[in-house]
């Protein structure tokens, strides 16, 4: 496979600053597709991502093309320094919140896909979780049903990937996000449900 040329930059702490809108705008521009539908604004973007240039054990990894423009990035952060929405599932499970890495979004334009940068951004994520000695790596994705009006014709899920790197859907770890889709008003509520590696070395 021939990928065009592109770094590599990983990214921690006040070193996020100067990536910080470029960042929300590829979330809004990625997560506007299905199944996210998310009607994003910057303002909202900057609240959220300050999570990982505050957070002492986070990473974003950012990928850049030849001309510098950011094209694919994904961001990770222990658990216990996430929202309370993201801590919380895990604690009216009796799952100990201080050995979880989360894993926030991975996000890439459309042209810059399959060509192994999801894999990537979860081997480079995965190894900062043993970095850090945490023993277990969960995301959250949203749910949607399969009749779902807004999914595109031949729309793929990517359970088959997430599975395929050892990842296991735990339908009783769900959390409720907020967000505004395109077409609404306001924010409405969204389900999501996590997967988790559980790591023994
Ligand atoms: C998640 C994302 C960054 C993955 O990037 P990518 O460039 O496709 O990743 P890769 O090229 O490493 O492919 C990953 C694997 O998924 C498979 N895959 C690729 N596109 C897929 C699709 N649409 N559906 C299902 N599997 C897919 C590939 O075959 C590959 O498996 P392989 O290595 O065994 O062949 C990209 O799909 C994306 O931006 N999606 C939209 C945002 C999103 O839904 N993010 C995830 C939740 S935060």
């Amino acid at each position: 496979m021939t990928v065009a040329e592109h770094r590599i930059h990983e990214v921690t702490g006040t070193g996020l600053g100067p990536w910080l809108d470029g960042l929300g705008e590829l979330r809004i521009r990625v997560f506007r597709e299905y199944p996210y539908l998310y009607d994003g604004s910057l303002e909202y973007e900057r609240a959220y991502l300050i999570t990982y240039q505050e957070a002492r054990g986070a990473l974003v990894v950012l990928v850049t093309d030849a001309e510098d423009k950011l094209v694919a990035a994904t961001t990770c952060v222990p658990l216990s320094e996430a929202g309370a929405e993201f801590r919380e599932p895990f604690d009216r499970a009796g799952i100990d919140v201080s050995k979880v890495l989360y894993l926030g979004e991975s996000v890439a334009l459309p042209e810059w896909r399959g060509k192994g940068f999801g894999q990537l951004f979860f081997d480079l994520r995965e190894a900062h979780a043993r970095r850090l000695g945490l023993k277990m790596t969960a995301f959250c994705a949203v749910d949607r049903p399969p009749d779902h009006p807004m999914r595109p014709t031949g729309y793929r899920p990517l359970d088959g990937f997430w599975e395929s790197r050892g990842y296991e859907r735990r339908p009783e770890l769900r959390a409720v996000l907020h967000w505004k889709e395109a077409g609404e008003a306001d924010d409405t509520p969204k389900d999501l449900t996590f997967w988790l590696r559980s790591w023994t070395r």
